[in-house]
């Protein structure tokens, strides 16, 4: 998820490894750290909770000198933000360093392996199975330290091992033995190899080699790369060593920085079907036709013993809960509430014992959902978080949670964050619905269309340009209605704190019924109401709702279901997205929502990933 460099050559390691890391950091993270192999031969690593200044610092009082090495920025998806957790990882006592990104799904159980074989973890991290995990594959394949193996030795050594996981890496290593050579390997997460004159780079992403070299080699899944000073070697886990196709990189120095997109929040807008398959990695359970979680720590009897489910969180993520209790109403049949967090702390409800509370949070530090799981845990109810920022506060004080594996969310608006909460909440519904009534072929059909979901949100960013123009147009209103029943009725609130916290335009979400009951008084010529009525059950009456503000002289932009003509006679704009079923329509239909409050605060030119008077992570009362 985060940022992977290395260097071979005739500089020192460093220098290319800190100007790289630099380069990655418009992607977050939470730690940083290099391993270099020094003259006396053995792996120094130094390696820092914080900043990459903060690694700096440290590289000043202990310079490492030398010529191959390196280097990481975390972002944490096991284990806290700590020194001990950040990369790189030594494997064997130093005989291996790895730098990973991604997320490996069985490393507990290596880890209870490699522990009982005497292996000793120092961190709290899945990517340390994988570095004692190589260790100990090359120590069987040399003879148990009789010394350095031939190379072709080691990488099938190495291949052995990576056989062994499941899940997603991009990795790096550096060997004791082998001290002229970086191996690097990918499975899901990009790398990316430099070919330079007598030197060769890899990383995680092709803008940390601007400068060094503009030859490039892309790494696919299951290869694995030979690095040194003089060469590249490329061997694939099938088809044995394959001749790299070098490529030409094309990118400036100014490009580079948000990997290519003017913001942040653009770039996480555009990141969210890769999220969202992350997200639900390793978390679809195809065998019993269930979602499968990892850190729930409740037992499936406590948890079909629940009888009440309580969402908390703020902004954003408290639509969320919204989304989360039409899902789980429907899908699994138990009644859920839904609270602002900074009520239900003071608020004191009457609660039974047989209510869970779901925390759900992007950063884990929002200060009123925070007290708000103290409260409840203080009442002794069971608390669960879903959460995306690992090891944060709310993560740590609850009694256990689920991860979104969204990557870092930098923007101040939140977008793939919400996506990403969204989905796990459908993996929720599906569970307990399946710990209910849902039936075997039932679940297989949720998979089903989850598994597609990606592809379904990568339709709906196809709408970029066309909803460009729409923001254009309407860039200079001052009032923004937004307006959806039922399942998008939540995503009406989205798309109008969205459009408020970016371009300043004052927008108001309603379930569209609820129009006629004050709040059409507001409709004139110049305050466009956006209408969410994709294909479902209340589609017919959003369509009369509609036509009541149509009747009073409103302009109407309508997000419908591809090729809705009914819809499209009727309003003034249309964004087609793609039919879902309508469990999945809140993930689809906020996409152009978010690109429109985009469009609209850059035609304004509003501050889009700083907002005024906004921050990321509100740790105040
Ligand atoms: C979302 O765009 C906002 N910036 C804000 O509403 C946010 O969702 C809220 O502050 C909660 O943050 P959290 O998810 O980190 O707890
Ligand atoms: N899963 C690894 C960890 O938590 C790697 C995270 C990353 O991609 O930065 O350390």
């Amino acid at each position: 998820m985060c940022g992977i460099v290395g260097y071979v050559g005739a500089g020192q390691a460093v220098d290319f490894l800190i100007h790289g890391l630099h380069r990655l950091e418009y992607r977050g993270y939470d730690s940083a750290g290099v391993a270099v192999i020094g003259q006396d031969g053995q792996i120094h690593v130094v390696k820092t909770a914080g900043r990459i200044a903060a690694l700096e610092e440290l590289l000043a009082k202990q310079p490492l000198t030398g010529r191959i090495g390196i280097g990481h920025t975390r972002w944490a998806t096991h284990g806290p933000a700590t020194d001990a957790n950040a990369h790189p990882h030594l494997g064997g006592n130093g005989a291996v360093a790895v730098v990973h990104n991604g997320v490996i799904e069985n490393y507990e159980s290596l880890r209870a392996r490699l522990e009982a074989e005497g292996y000793r973890f120092r961190s709290a991290t899945d990517t340390e199975a994988i570095a004692h995990l190589i260790a100990e594959a090359v120590r069987t394949a040399t003879g148990n330290g009789k010394g350095p193996a031939p190379l072709d030795e080691l990488i099938q050594a190495v291949q052995a091992a990576l056989a062994q996981l499941q899940g997603t890496y991009g990795l790096a290593m550096l060997f004791r033995d082998w001290p002229d050579l970086i191996l690097a390997a990918r499975r899901g997460s990009p790398l990316i190899i430099g070919v330079g004159q007598k030197e060769h780079f890899v990383s995680s992403d092709p803008s940390s080699l601007i400068g060094y070299t503009d030859k490039i080699v892309a790494l696919a899944d299951h290869e694995l790369a030979v690095l040194t000073a003089d060469g590249v070697r490329v061997v694939h886990r099938d088809h044995g060593h394959i001749n790299p196709s070098v490529q030409v990189l094309d990118w400036s120095a100014a490009e580079v920085s948000r990997g290519g997109y003017p913001h942040y929040m653009l770039k996480e807008i555009f990141e969210q079907p890769e999220s969202i398959r992350n997200t639900m990695r390793g978390r679809l359970d195809w065998d019993e036709a269930t979602a499968r979680f990892g850190g729930l720590n409740l037992s499936p009897q406590e948890l079909r013993r629940v009888r009440r489910i309580v969402f908390t969180g703020c902004g954003t993520s408290w639509h969320a809960g919204l989304v989360g209790e039409y899902l789980i109403e429907t899908l699994a049949r138990l009644p859920v509430e839904v609270e602002y967090a900074s009520e239900l702390r003071y608020r004191n409800p009457p609660l039974e014992n047989d209510t869970l509370l779901f925390a759900i949070t992007q950063s884990g530090e929002t200060a009123d959902t925070l007290a708000a799981l103290r409260e409840m845990k203080r009442k002794g109810l069971p608390t669960l978080a879903i959460c995306n920022v690992v090891g944060s506060s709310i993560a740590a004080e609850a009694d256990g949670g689920v991860y979104l594996h969204a990557g870092p969310e930098i923007g101040v608006a939140s977008t793939k964050a919400y996506t990403c909460q969204c989905t796990v909440l459908v993996l929720l519904a599906l569970y307990f619905g399946r710990l209910r009534h849902l039936g075997f072929d039932d679940g297989l059909r949720i998979l089903e269309h989850l598994q597609q979901l990606p592809d379904r949100v990568s339709d709906a960013l196809q709408t970029s340009p066309q909803v460009r123009e729409i923001a254009e147009k309407y860039a200079s209103s001052e009032h923004f209605l937004y307006l959806g029943r039922h399942f998008n009725f939540p995503t009406a609130l989205e798309g109008a704190l969205k459009m408020k916290e970016i371009s300043y335009i004052h927008a108001e979400g309603y379930p569209a019924a609820e129009m006629k009951h004050g709040p059409i008084a507001l409709v004139d010529r110049q305050t466009p109401s956006v209408f969410l009525m994709p294909q479902g059950a209340v589609y017919d009456k959003v369509l009369s709702n509609l036509q009541e503000i149509k009747a009073r002289g409103g302009p109407v932009i309508a997000v419908v279901c591809r090729g809705d003509r009914k819809a499209a006679q009727l309003a003034d704009d249309v964004i087609e997205i793609p039919a879902v079923p309508e469990f999945l329509q809140p993930i689809v239909s906020v996409v152009p929502l978010q690109l429109l409050a985009y469009y609209t605060a850059v035609a304004r030119g509003c501050d889009v990933d700083k907002p005024r008077n906004l921050a990321k992570s509100v740790t105040v009362e």
